[in-house]
């Protein structure tokens, strides 16, 4: 019989590749950026699986091109907005995706980057680099203190409960918004349950983890800016769109706020030309925050682990949409 067809959209830990060459004939896009969008139909036609990335559009048009022989997206991200999931769904195909696997390696990045915007340690850096490093001075350099001041988390999910311990360790208060109270970990961890308006008034640190969705784009604009303390800091290693970038510099330029730190951007990469960029108050990396060894092969295994189940038609460890396989 004749070995199923998978195709990688890049290329990700070997062993992950390895593991599903066993069984299958797998093509992997090798170039450092996504496939474009016709190379990307040409590569899907008539393949049994895919394992595909963020910035790869999975839609109905991309399904109908695999064709009907298409039994399973294996997504490595925990993210997956790229995907046209109820398109799947229709289709009878599972989506898998790399939860539980990244959640407390993205909260270390959080709270680094946190620190770094807080301590302004990226400005320092860089006048170092620049040689403006002159001397010892009292007045230069002034940040936040990040011990015993009040973290503000949105959204708390696998992530935002990994803020909330690391906050702990900082004796920092811990309020937090979502569309679900979490009665037992409020215990657990010492956090209090706010609306979104609060915690954008009271917090001093500010750190996202929502989904983006319909209800989380541009929730944080002018008029949620606006609320925020002056000497507060924004931190978002969500998704670009859930800030709304041009607002955000116009609050960053006019000191409504100290600073902000981003993992995320829309779009992605920033245009060389955003004005955040010429702000020293702006700490912003290219969607790194769950990029350590030990999780990308977490990540690249259990994403080839899915998409082997797809294959032989079974259960996936991580999916999105479970019904696909009945009750
Ligand atoms: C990265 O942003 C992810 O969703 O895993």
């Amino acid at each position: 019989m004749a070995k199923p067809r998978v195709f990688v959209t890049r290329q990700i830990f070997s062993e992950a590749i390895d593991a599903v060459a066993q069984v299958a004939d797998v093509q992997v896009w090798q170039d450092e950026l996504p496939p474009p969008r016709d190379e990307l139909l040409g590569k899907v036609r008539g393949v049994d699986g895919l394992l595909c990335l963020l910035t790869d559009k999975i839609d109905a048009k991309l399904m109908e091109v695999a064709g009907p022989q298409l039994k399973v997206i294996s997504q490595i991200a925990v993210g997956y907005e790229n995907i046209e999931v109820a398109e799947a769904t229709k289709r009878g195909i599972p989506v898998g995706y790399t939860p539980d696997v990244l959640t407390k390696t993205t909260a270390d990045a959080a709270f680094a980057l946190m620190m770094v915007a807080a301590r302004r340690l990226a400005e320092g850096w860089k006048a170092v680099q620049d040689g403006k490093w002159q001397t010892w001075h009292p007045l230069h350099y002034l940040g936040q203190d990040v011990h015993g001041s009040t973290l503000g988390i949105v959204g708390m999910g696998r992530i935002g409960l990994e803020m909330a311990k690391r906050a702990r360790g900082f004796d920092m208060d811990v309020i937090y918004c979502d569309l679900i109270r979490r009665d037992e970990d409020e215990a657990r961890y010492v956090m209090k349950y706010v609306d979104l308006d609060t915690l954008l008034r009271e917090a001093d640190f500010i750190t996202l983890h929502t989904n983006l969705t319909d209800d989380t784009y541009h929730l944080i604009g002018e008029e949620a800016l606006a609320k925020m303390k002056p000497t507060a800091v924004l931190v978002n290693t969500s998704r670009g769109p859930v800030v709304d970038m041009k607002a955000l510099y116009l609050a960053l330029r006019d000191g409504w706020f100290t600073a902000a730190a981003l993992d995320v951007t829309e779009p992605e990469p920033i245009p060389m030309d955003d004005p955040l960029l010429t702000l020293v108050n702006c700490v912003i990396v290219p969607h790194i925050a769950s990029a350590s060894v030990a999780t990308r092969r977490g990540m690249s295994l259990l994403a080839a682990e899915n998409l082997l189940k797809g294959l032989r038609g079974e259960k996936l460890t991580t999916c999105v949409n479970p019904e696909v396989f009945g009750a």
